[in-house]
């Protein structure tokens, strides 16, 4: 049995991969076995597919149609292809891992420069999204089957949601959002799903926020498919009621969600808090498939962040060593393996 066979009638299972993932052959073995998508972890981001050297040097020639450069993009889509796996596009507009001299006019280095204006933002998005997906429309069709357009423009603690320190919404101002979505939609193949990708999703005010401020005035528009909820969450402490809520209204809302970035803190690999963590991820699991079950949302996959616990970002991002995964470092089944195939068998 594997994951992607005992969920193939609810949803996609799928994982972040690094490159170094797509290199080792027990990595590929395991990817083969268990998922039928995957995620570039860093690699589809906008600091590895703007070419810095090329802008920088030569900003009036690509002053509003920023040079790209595809190799690490071509990598993900080589490999998903060679292994029938469909990959998530993972990240287009984001605060995060895109290059400050991207914002700045004459793509300066210098941090104190002024940023772009307004127009020349809304050119240099539209040159990348249209750079991005018409290079993966050609180069692999049909391989990357939803694409996260935008991630993380909300913030959860202030009274107006924005993210306000982020440079699109510095330079561009709320309506950077629908300006992406416009253009994706402009340019992806036609299939591909559209997302708005965001962490901390079951937060009752970050799920207002995100419902009022973007869902409902992209799907007026037409312009969106579904929701990002990115799952990060932390043992003991995230509230799986209030994630079920957030799958439900979002699921009331017409859109596809899928779970995009999973994983749960927990800092200890002692056989008490692995079965804590077992506990927590059957009851995640039962949440989305009782919801896709009764027809309540259109869960369509979900995403681990990370193949093993050795490998999980968390253990950088919390600063204590985590075990927040279904798969310890030699890709043994922990409990909490058995515990979401045990949901559906
Ligand atoms: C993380 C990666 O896992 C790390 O390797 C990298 O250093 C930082 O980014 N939300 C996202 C992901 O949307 O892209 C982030 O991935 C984790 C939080």
């Amino acid at each position: 049995m594997s994951l992607k066979k005992a969920y193939e009638q609810y949803f996609k299972i799928g994982t972040s991969v690094s490159k170094w993932n797509m290199e080792w052959p027990q990595a590929t073995r395991e990817l083969q076995k268990h998922y039928n998508s995957i995620t570039g972890e860093n690699g589809m981001k906008p600091m590895f597919v703007l070419d810095m050297q090329e802008n920088v040097e030569h900003p009036e020639k690509y002053n509003i149609n920023p040079a790209l450069n595809f190799d690490s993009i071509r990598s993900f889509l080589k490999f998903s292809s060679e292994n029938g796996l469909g990959l998530r596009g993972h990240t287009l507009v984001w605060h995060n891992q895109t290059p400050l001299w991207f914002f700045k006019e004459n793509y300066s280095l210098d941090e104190k420069a002024p940023w772009a204006d307004k127009e020349t933002m809304l050119a240099r998005m539209e040159g990348y999204i249209r750079g991005v997906l018409t290079f993966v429309e050609k180069e692999c069709p049909g391989v990357i089957y939803a694409w996260d357009v935008v991630n993380e423009a909300m913030e959860e603690n202030e009274e107006d949601g924005w993210r306000k320190k982020s440079p699109w919404y510095q330079t561009v101002g709320e309506d950077f959002v629908a300006y992406a979505f416009r253009f994706a939609r402009k340019y992806a193949g036609p299939g591909v799903k559209l997302f708005y990708n965001d962490y901390n999703t079951f937060l009752p005010k970050k799920r207002e926020d995100i419902c009022n401020l973007i869902l409902k005035p992209l799907l007026k528009e037409g312009v969106i498919d579904g929701i990002g909820m990115q799952g990060h969450l932390i043992l003991n402490d995230s509230d799986l009621k209030e994630f079920e809520k957030s799958v439900l209204a979002f699921g009331e809302l017409g859109l596809e969600v899928q779970v995009t970035e999973l994983d749960i803190h927990c800092n200890s690999p002692e056989e008490e808090a692995m079965k804590q963590l077992a506990d927590t991820y059957a009851k995640l699991f039962g949440i989305l498939v009782d919801a896709k079950k009764n027809g309540k949302a259109n869960v369509t996959s979900v995403t681990f962040w990370g193949m093993k616990d050795d490998e999980s970002w968390l253990t950088g991002f919390r600063k204590e060593k985590s075990y927040p995964l279904l798969f310890g470092e030699k890709y043994q089944e922990k409990a909490a393996y058995e515990a979401v195939m045990r949901v559906v068998q």
